[in-house]
């Protein structure tokens, strides 16, 4: 089975909670912000999803049942089942009710050895699993420094989609998160996340197929908060956020998905 493709680049925000919130903190975030998501219609024209930690999936996938709002994770096996010790599976996060997993993270490749190969493993078993993987790829600041970006972007797109067909890809979304932006405050600015987004597409283009670019998702990640987020989903090639600190906060994470949900 495989995760429905999305219409043509939809948009996501999605919240990033990394090691943050129990059960019940999560719970009252997520009620707090579907309360907000509830008094603003005209916001739901942007998709949102919350990625609590896996202990608080369940009770954050209850707080948001019927709202709209959409259940994530952080990460996944790429097994089903098995002695994995301290792991969990795709269908384990489905039947919490998560429609999306976060794959590939700066904070898992780079704290925790996950390569290239590892997120490309994994993406094929979340679709398998009917998951909507959310594939983060980005550059260090010394490769960007290096002007490397190029070609650390092409490698990590390479390494998860070559071989796919384009229905497929088209079914995943990816997230530009250039790793020098991440919980540091320093955001991309437009051009910058522009020009990453587009050597994506281009990528797309060359190795999945003619035309998979331009049906891509791809968000921007890295210190998104309420006060830059329109001037980054003004860019046309922006298609949303994933937002690590500033979804820990209801009301900020909500001005951003209004902000997404408006510029289009
Ligand atoms: P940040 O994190 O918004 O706190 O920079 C983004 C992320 O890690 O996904």
């Amino acid at each position: 089975m495989s995760a429905a493709a999305w219409p043509r680049r939809p948009r996501l925000v999605a919240g990033n909670w990394k090691m943050h919130k129990t059960p019940a903190e999560g719970a009252a975030l997520a009620r707090e912000f579907v309360a907000l998501a509830a008094a603003d219609p005209a916001a739901r024209a942007c998709r949102v999803a919350l990625c609590p930690p896996h202990p608080a999936l369940a009770a954050v996938g209850e707080a948001v049942r019927g709202s709209g709002v959409d259940l994530g994770a952080q990460n996944m096996h790429a097994e089903t089942h098995g002695a994995y010790t301290g792991e969990v599976s795709g269908p384990m996060l489905v039947s919490l009710g998560c429609r999306f997993v976060i794959l590939g993270h700066s904070e898992r490749r780079h704290g925790m050895g996950e390569t290239d190969e590892a997120v490309a493993k994994k993406t094929r078993a979340a679709l398998r699993d009917g998951l909507t993987p959310i594939v983060c790829v980005g550059e260090l600041l010394a490769e960007r420094e290096a002007d490397r970006t190029a070609e650390v972007l092409v490698r990590q797109i390479a390494a998860v989609y070559a071989g796919m067909d384009v229905a497929t890809a088209a079914a995943t979304v990816i997230a530009y998160e250039p790793v020098w932006a991440i919980g540091t405050g320093k955001v991309a600015s437009p051009e910058q996340a522009r020009d990453a987004h587009r050597v994506i597409r281009a990528t797309l283009d060359r190795v999945v197929g003619a035309g998979a670019g331009e049906r891509m998702a791809i968000l921007y990640g890295g210190s998104v908060n309420a006060g830059n987020a329109a001037t980054l989903f003004a860019e046309p090639d922006i298609d949303g956020a994933l937002v690590g600190g500033a979804s820990l906060e209801a009301a900020s994470f909500w001005k951003i998905a209004a902000a997404a949900a408006a510029a289009r």
